[in-house]
């Protein structure tokens, strides 16, 4: 099997005004220093130009928690990938739960970002995760594979090394319930196998493969004993200087 480095993400959200940002930012820097895997963190757009001067030296990424689909032009409000790598950004997360749910995004949009992030040379997070209702009617790794066939969509095996896979079950985002360890490591098998079937044995054996949905210092080392479970997106948590360093330094 193929030594993949985890990857723990930090996804801030809309949360945060620039002197709490910075203050962040530097913890996080400070608490990685020894981290055993990789560290991101994303950011608001407003903040990302700053906290990349913060973090500049350290081992920690800077991330976007979304962009266009588009390059330039007539786009009030959007802001497109060149933007991002023009501020030092590494990581532009696409297919977030909210932003298929508030922002109405179908995969064909999804599909387009992913493209736009791979394009600019940028790594991309793409995010999956089934219903409440689906994973009680047995239908989650049906819902996992369709978002995943409509997000990869015309993505080479070659691009796919710059894609990160992020599994969050949307009834266990921000509500306190983690999926247990058997439940997430279950449904990562069946995205690395997926990945296999649509690519080949090595593309999924190399693709990190992270867990996100109410992950804590309590539930992070658990999750990451599980032999598919590559890394963590951390929403909540991540905004708690403490509990973030605690999290990028699971055991
Ligand atoms: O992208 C991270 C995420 O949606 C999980 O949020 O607050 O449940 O850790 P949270």
């Amino acid at each position: 099997m193929a030594a993949r480095t985890a990857l723990i993400a930090g996804n801030w959200k809309m949360n945060t005004v620039l002197p709490e940002a910075l203050k962040l930012a530097a913890a996080v820097k400070d608490a990685s220093v020894g981290a055993p895997g990789d560290v991101a963190i994303c950011v608001p757009f407003p903040f990302l130009e700053s906290v990349s001067k913060v973090l500049a030296g350290s081992k920690v990424g800077l991330g976007a928690q979304d962009c266009s689909e588009a390059d330039k032009g007539a786009f009030t409000g959007a802001v497109s990938t060149g933007m991002l790598q023009s501020v030092g950004c590494a990581y532009v997360l696409t297919g977030h739960s909210e932003r298929r749910s508030i922002f109405g995004e179908s995969d064909a949009l999804i599909n387009l970002k992913t493209k736009k992030v791979l394009s600019a040379g940028l790594k991309c997070i793409l995010c999956v995760g089934e219903l409440k209702e689906q994973r009680e009617d047995g239908t989650t790794d049906k819902v996992v594979a369709a978002q995943l066939a409509a997000g990869l969509k015309d993505v080479s095996e070659e691009q796919l090394g710059s894609i990160v896979i992020a599994y969050e079950p949307v009834w266990a985002i921000g509500t306190g319930l983690t999926a247990t360890p058997e439940q997430a490591q279950d449904t990562h098998a069946a995205i690395r196998k997926w990945v296999q079937g649509a690519y080949s044995a090595a593309a999924a054996d190399r693709l990190v493969i992270q867990y996100g949905g109410s992950v804590t210092p309590e539930t992070v080392d658990e999750l990451m004993a599980c032999p598919d479970i590559d890394g963590a997106l951390v929403g909540g948590a991540s905004l708690v200087a403490d509990k973030f360093a605690r999290i990028v330094n699971f055991k």
